[in-house]
């Protein structure tokens, strides 16, 4: 049997819950959407496909939700830049700030696999999940500086990453122009998260029937990797 017990910090999602020590481990799911598109958003479509595959091969799956659009990480200003990265801690904002990042690495490091949905945003990711990630690449907890270089600390996962795009950036001429794959993939293996498989929606700008092909292309593909 498995205890749960609910999360009191305020800072963690709702959905989020804590094993007791030994009890039996149950595989977790951490889903951070990131469009802003609402309903209509090709990649929490997508991302809702993935969990439900993930759930059906596992019917315990824990899945914690954070949805970044609903519920934005702040941006770093002054006061919390040197709360992260200095560990200042003599403002209220200070002490909130240092709260919140510990609490969304917290539920970062619970989670076996990652499911991010990512929009292209002018080349790159939306800045509401470049904030999550301002507020878990933290040096100590989730990378630190070895004399071999920098080492991820955010290890043993694996990450599923759905990529939303008008246009087609894997190939052609605009791919050098693609600042959103390459800079996820640098900073989840910055943290240690090296299996990371990207399923592309590309072309959802060429209107209704690439749209359709595309959508249909990605869950094809999503198929073979929550097989
Ligand atoms: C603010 C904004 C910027 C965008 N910038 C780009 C871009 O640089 N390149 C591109 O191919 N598509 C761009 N798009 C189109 C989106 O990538 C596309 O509509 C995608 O479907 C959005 O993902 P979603 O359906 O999950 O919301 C942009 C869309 C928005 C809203």
């Amino acid at each position: 049997m498995r205890v749960l017990i609910p999360s009191v910090n305020p800072y963690l999602a709702d959905t989020i819950f804590f094993p007791v020590s030994g009890a039996p481990i149950i595989a977790s799911v951490l889903v951070l959407n990131s469009s802003a598109s609402g309903p209509d958003s090709v990649s929490r479509q997508l991302v809702q496909t993935t969990v439900d595959q993930l759930r059906g091969k596992d019917a315990s799956l824990r899945v914690v939700e954070r949805d970044l659009d609903a519920n934005p990480v702040p941006h770093l200003n002054v006061e919390t830049t040197a709360a992260l990265r200095a560990n200042q801690t003599a403002t209220a904002a200070q002490v909130a700030a240092r709260a919140f990042s510990d609490a969304l690495i917290a539920e970062l490091q619970a989670a076996d696999t990652i499911v991010i949905g990512a929009p292209m945003y002018n080349f790159g990711i939306p800045s509401t999940l470049k904030a999550w990630f301002d507020y878990v690449l933290r040096a100590g907890l989730t990378f630190r500086y070895s004399e071999a270089g920098p080492e991820g600390l955010v290890t043993g996962k694996r990450a599923i990453v759905v990529l939303s795009r008008g246009g087609l950036y894997s190939s052609g001429p605009a791919q050098p122009m693609d600042s959103q794959e390459p800079h996820l993939r640098t900073m989840l293996g910055f943290m240690g998260v090296t299996d990371v498989t990207f399923i592309r929606a590309e072309k959802l700008g060429y209107g209704p029937e690439a749209r359709q092909q595309a959508i249909n292309d990605a869950q094809a593909e999503l198929a073979k990797v929550a097989a």
